[in-house]
């Protein structure tokens, strides 16, 4: 038994609930996205919040508010222009309408006003390179040390976030243990960029598996079959398979939960 079983428990148990609690929320997380942002967020790596840029139906939200209360309870705030009847009913049937601040704006409309520390940042609006960029520059110095910062679709073609991650993110001394799974692109936030010199390998090594997919979202969006064979080729050998999460604790260092309740 490990250090962290008592907390795997609740998490499996709620993992295991997922797929009942998410049937009728429509969305495009895969499992293994939902078991990451899970982990994410039921394992905190800082004290903090979380702030979610694009709900939709609220799925990743639910996700999120979830797993919180299992350790932190830390806060989710959600902000989307969309104003969506499904995502407060989604919430209220999910049990989380009280613990999610759900925000009718664009990202950019909170850029002056957001004043909270986080430990998460999950970045699912924008998903163009100028306003992913103005997301990250103005909600990062928000991200406490040691936080999460994860971008979703950046290992497919649906949108642009792949050249933020690489460029804003894998290319700063700031990000240490860093990785994809399925097609979120996830890395930890350090404020003193020296401690992150040990995972600087590991992090450059993801950014050149990277790089060599970025040419093809220039291309149109029906590519022929042999282009789309040679991306799929470069795309299976960036490692993005489900979290070990035990292995991801370990490795992000949300260890103590003793203060957390969850060991109780
Ligand atoms: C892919 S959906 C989000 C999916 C959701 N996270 C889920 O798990 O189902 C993208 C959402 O981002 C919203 N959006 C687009 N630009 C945004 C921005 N600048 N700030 C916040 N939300 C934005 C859209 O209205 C849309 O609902």
């Amino acid at each position: 038994m490990d250090n962290h079983s008592h907390e795997l428990v609740e998490f499996n148990n709620l993992r295991n609930r997922f797929p009942g609690i998410l049937q009728a929320v429509d969305g495009w997380l895969t499992d293994r996205e939902i078991e990451f942002l899970a982990a994410a967020a039921a394992f905190p790596t800082a004290d903090g919040e979380i702030l979610e840029l694009g709900a939709f139906h609220g799925k990743s939200t639910i996700v999120l508010a979830l797993a919180a209360k299992l350790s932190d309870g830390a806060k989710v705030t959600s902000v989307d222009p969309l104003e969506a009847a499904e995502l407060h009913a989604n919430l209220q049937a999910a049990g989380v309408a009280a613990d999610v601040s759900a925000i009718d704006a664009f990202s950019f409309d909170m850029y002056g006003s957001w004043d909270k520390p986080l430990r998460l940042l999950w970045n699912d609006g924008a998903n163009d390179i100028a306003t992913v960029r103005d997301d990250i520059q103005a909600f990062l110095p928000h991200l406490a040390d040691r936080g999460i910062i994860a971008f979703h679709d950046v290992l497919n073609r649906s949108g642009d976030r792949i050249h933020n991650f690489v460029d804003d993110i894998l290319s700063s001394d700031h990000f240490g243990a860093c990785g994809i799974c399925g097609t979120i692109g996830w890395a930890q936030y350090h404020a003193d960029p020296s401690t992150t010199a040990s995972l600087k390998a590991e992090r450059l090594a993801l950014k050149d598996l990277l790089t060599p997919l970025r040419a093809y979202h220039t291309w149109p969006r029906d590519f022929g079959r042999m282009t789309k064979i040679a991306y799929k080729i470069k795309r299976s050998r960036v490692p993005h398979g489900p979290i070990n999460v035990a292995k991801w604790i370990d490795r992000v260092g949300a260890g103590d939960f003793a203060a957390t309740g969850l060991l109780t």
